[in-house]
């Protein structure tokens, strides 16, 4: 019956006990056997649980009283903010689940927006209260002036040891509509993820919002326009549990002919093949904002990096790889990631679980260069970049960027955020009754978020800020690049774009890196950087002088003079073919400064 049907989502900050809230309503009301019951369960990967980040939703149909409540985990990390707006869009109301020992966090406050954005119903949790740090009281006070709700509609609870986890199961009933019934029987369900099992192949994570599905129905991926036939549906509990059929207001998963997951996209609407009814609102198609090479540290394990990067793919339709190779590091890939994190994650899990040893180069953007000959163009690297001339218009992503602190550190915030060429827009305040905590707004390039902001802004907020960014778009930019000459020859795999005004002082420290790493040679060798033509830093690395008159005894003057006269011809000669050998490491240094 629907109106025993709750739909809901937890939202919280990282680490703020999402996970281990889960966990206490598995116990409660999914009664998964004890020897199944791992720690933090709905993060199933093991390098979730060892991070403690959640990466992938995971539903769970709880069963509590007369009630079937269907919880998504939802992730907390800025990457995956797309994934959060799809689980909100699934579900009808929120726990918003806050950390008393930090208080409300940028992370709470965007999935919040996100949340009200939804027309979600609201549960207030504060979180930890066993620990002897919380500020119970304060956090209260905050959660209670943000929404407007009584301080006494703020629940208190400890997620670790399970007080007062029921009372929350009671607001949710309470709270929380029960999903709308519909007139029509038409089957309209959105995708709020994937997943791809090696037993049943490429499965839907599905609410439905109309209608009813089965095994055997014929159905169209709206957005996508694929059609394909269902071989089995069911729901969580939280292991793939088949039923007959899953109805208007569930949340379930589908079996379908799909190879591989790349074939569905979050957001999308499932239909039967043939229906009218519209799809649901608001899809949007994640694209990559980040890019970095990986390339196995020994050339021999390529084909091993080819297979793992595609066995992640199956799992991760937002990431995007091609093939590449570089000069200095071999043959490798391209990748595109949503955001750092889900870089590193990458990364982390080729490197444990599939035993590749990997070089990253350092993220960047993707530019957007409009031409003199009205083309346009995107570039991923320097090596790409369009000679100057040609040139009209570059333009760079930028984010929209949200810092919650302290109000103590706001004098060090600010100049930090202006040197990494934020735009300051203005600041809100959180009050509580102890200390007051600002919320700065400003707009950024993300490739500032790529380079140690984040790091600085932890670190002169002796870690107490967070911040939160989103896409806006992409706005003109001052972007040149640095080209680099060893003995007069351009080293293209050492080339790499910067802001025009900084493109002095970095190509001073490549210029001064690289005289530290390039060993010295028989004969002079000259470093130059070039912008636009024009050499802007260099440096020399003074000859070897290798002492060919050793052998000699005595005073033989002229036979010295001969040999050194010799020496110098052999240089002349090393140096006009200008040859040097430049170390990996070199390269590594720029590609990873
Ligand atoms: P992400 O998945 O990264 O978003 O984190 P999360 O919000 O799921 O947090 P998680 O449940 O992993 O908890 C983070 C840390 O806080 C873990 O070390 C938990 O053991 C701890 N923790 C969670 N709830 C409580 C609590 O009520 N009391 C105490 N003392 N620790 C808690």
């Amino acid at each position: 019956m629907i109106s025993k049907i709750r739909n809901f989502c937890i939202i919280a900050h990282i680490d703020h006990g999402k996970s281990t809230l889960a966990d206490r309503f598995l116990e409660l009301a999914a009664h998964v056997p004890r020897r199944k019951m791992k720690e933090q369960f709905l993060d199933q990967m093991d390098l979730e649980r060892e991070r403690g980040i959640t990466i992938k939703l995971q539903p769970v149909r709880l069963n509590y009283q007369s009630y079937e409540l269907n919880l998504i985990d939802t992730p907390g990390h800025v990457d995956f903010s797309y994934e959060v707006s799809r689980s909100l869009a699934a579900v009808e109301g929120a726990v918003l689940l806050v950390d008393a020992t930090q208080g409300i966090q940028a992370q709470t406050l965007a999935n919040l927006y996100l949340a009200l954005d939804h027309d979600l119903a609201i549960i207030p949790v504060i979180n930890k209260i066993d620990l002897p740090n919380a500020q119970i009281e304060e956090s209260v006070k905050e959660l209670s002036d943000l929404l407007g709700v009584e301080e006494s509609e703020v629940i208190k609870i400890s997620a670790k040891k399970g007080t007062n986890v029921k009372k929350i199961l009671e607001q949710i009933v309470k709270q929380i509509p029960a999903p709308p019934e519909q007139e029509k029987n038409e089957l309209k369900a959105l995708v709020f993820d994937s997943n791809y099992d090696d037993y049943k192949g490429a499965v839907v994570h599905t609410r439905l919002f109309s209608g009813q599905i089965k095994a055997g129905d014929k159905i169209l991926f709206k957005a996508q326009n694929k059609i394909t036939e269902v071989s089995e549906v069911g729901y969580f509990s939280p292991f793939f549990k088949k039923t007959e059929q899953l109805k208007n207001g569930q949340i379930g998963y589908l079996v379908t002919g799909f190879k591989n997951i790349s074939d569905i996209r979050v957001g999308d609407t499932i239909i039967h093949q043939g229906s009218k009814i519209k799809p649901c609102a608001g899809y949007k198609e994640v694209k990559p904002m980040v890019f970095a090479s990986l390339f196995p540290s020994s050339g021999d394990d390529y084909k091993n990096l080819r297979k793992a990067i595609e066995k992640l793919k199956l799992n991760d339709s937002s990431l995007i790889f091609e093939p590449e190779s570089s000069r200095a590091l071999g043959f490798g890939f391209r990748c595109g990631f949503l955001g750092l994190l889900h870089l590193e994650i990458v990364q982390a899990r080729l490197e444990r679980e599939y035993d590749i040893g990997i070089i990253t180069t350092v993220p960047s953007v993707a530019y957007q260069v409009k031409l003199t000959n009205n083309r346009a163009k995107t570039i991923h690297n320097a090596e790409e970049w369009p000679e100057p001339e040609e040139i009209e218009e570059v333009r760079e992503p930028f984010v929209k960027l949200d810092i919650i602190t302290p109000q103590k550190y706001i004098g060090q915030i600010m100049p930090l955020a202006e040197n990494f060429r934020g735009n300051y827009l203005n600041t809100e305040y959180l009050h509580s009754t102890q200390e007051t905590r600002a919320i700065l707004h400003y707009e950024m390039p993300l490739s500032s978020i790529l380079t140690y902001f984040y790091d600085k802004l932890k670190s002169v907020s002796s870690g107490f800020a967070s911040l939160n960014y989103e896409f806006i778009d992409y706005r003109p930019a001052d972007i040149t690049r640095i080209e680099i000459l060893v003995a007069e020859e351009k080293v293209p795999a050492l080339s790499c774009l910067v802001y025009k005004d900084s493109a002095y002082k970095q190509a001073r420290q490549i210029v001064d890196k690289l005289k530290e790493i390039i060993p010295r040679q028989q004969f002079v060798v000259k470093i130059q950087a070039l912008v636009e033509g024009d050499i802007i830093a260099a440096s020399r690395l003074a000859a070897l002088r290798k002492d060919v008159t050793a052998g000699l005894y005595g005073g033989d003057v002229s036979r010295k003079k001969k040999l050194l006269q010799k020496q110098k011809k052999g240089k002349k000669k090393m140096q006009s073919q200008g040859k040097v050998e430049i170390p990996t490491k070199a390269y590594l240094e720029v590609l990873k400064r």
